[in-house]
């Protein structure tokens, strides 16, 4: 099917590349914390990958995990500090979930699976994208606290308050996982929704897509005269 052609910018540089700094610390937080989940009985003969805990491996694993760390605690700062005209707008439609979010995410799953109902027009953030953020900030949180408790409380909190942190640790990383395949599945994969991907590679989004998927946000942008659009005849192009 032939598109029309003509971009809208939807993130800037430094939103994209906080995007992918954060994203790039999760996942080797992610794969680093697997490894820890593997502890076998301490009093057993290790088996599977435990025996690459104990030792130098194990160490150096330990160490990538709190250098990650330092990362993805430290990214926000790389979009306060880079672009802090587009923290509060973009902040503030990310907190405010209305009737129009609810439906989409009413519609969504039989929408995406089956491609029927129809989805309400969405702002520059659709309800599942706001969902997916109410996740990640609860759990920046969450792994941040949990985990300074593990990384700095060990002989100086009680054995109660240290398994408390690795259950909310261990708790944030499923809950977080779950998210992340899907969030994947849908920017990467998914037929209806992979064309966003490029809004978080170069900052430029399909102005097709856009008017599909966040027509609401289009037509604010337009109205304001705030829309940079490039590749359509009679538009200034934007940086
Ligand atoms: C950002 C702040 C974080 C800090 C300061 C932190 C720190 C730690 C520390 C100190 C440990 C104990 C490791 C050991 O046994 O020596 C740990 C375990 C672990 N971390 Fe993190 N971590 C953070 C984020 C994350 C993230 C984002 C993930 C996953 C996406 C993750 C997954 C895990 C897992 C699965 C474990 C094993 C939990 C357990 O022992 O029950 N961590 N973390």
């Amino acid at each position: 099917m032939a598109r029309a052609s003509g971009s809208i910018k939807k993130f800037s540089r430094v939103q994209v590349v906080f995007h992918w700094v954060y994203g790039g610390s999760w996942i080797i937080l992610a794969l680093t914390g697997l490894t820890f989940l593997w502890r076998g009985d301490p009093t057993e003969p290790a088996v599977g990958l435990g025996p690459l805990l104990q030792g130098s491996v194990g160490q150096t694993l330990r160490l990538v995990h709190r250098i990650a760390a330092i990362g993805l605690m430290t990214s926000p700062l790389i979009w306060f500090l880079g672009d802090p005209k587009s923290v509060w707008p973009d902040l503030k439609e990310l907190f405010s979930f209305g009737k129009r979010d609810l439906k989409y995410m009413l519609v969504a799953p039989l929408y995406y699976t089956t491609g029927r109902g129809q989805l309400p027009p969405q702002g520059k953030f659709n309800g599942g994208h706001k969902v997916n953020f109410y996740v990640v900030f609860t759990t920046y949180f969450t792994f941040i606290g949990s985990g300074l408790v593990m990384w700095l409380g060990r002989g100086t909190v009680s054995d109660g308050a240290f398994h408390v942190a690795q259950l909310i640790h261990s708790l944030s990383f499923f809950l977080g996982s779950g998210l992340f395949l899907l969030h994947v599945y849908l920017t990467a994969i998914h037929p209806f929704t992979r064309r966003s991907l490029s809004s978080m590679v170069n900052g430029w989004m399909e102005l097709q897509y856009a008017r599909l998927d966040h027509s609401e946000w289009v037509e604010r942008e337009i109205r304001n005269g705030t829309a940079q659009i490039r590749g359509v005849e009679g538009a200034a192009e934007a940086r």
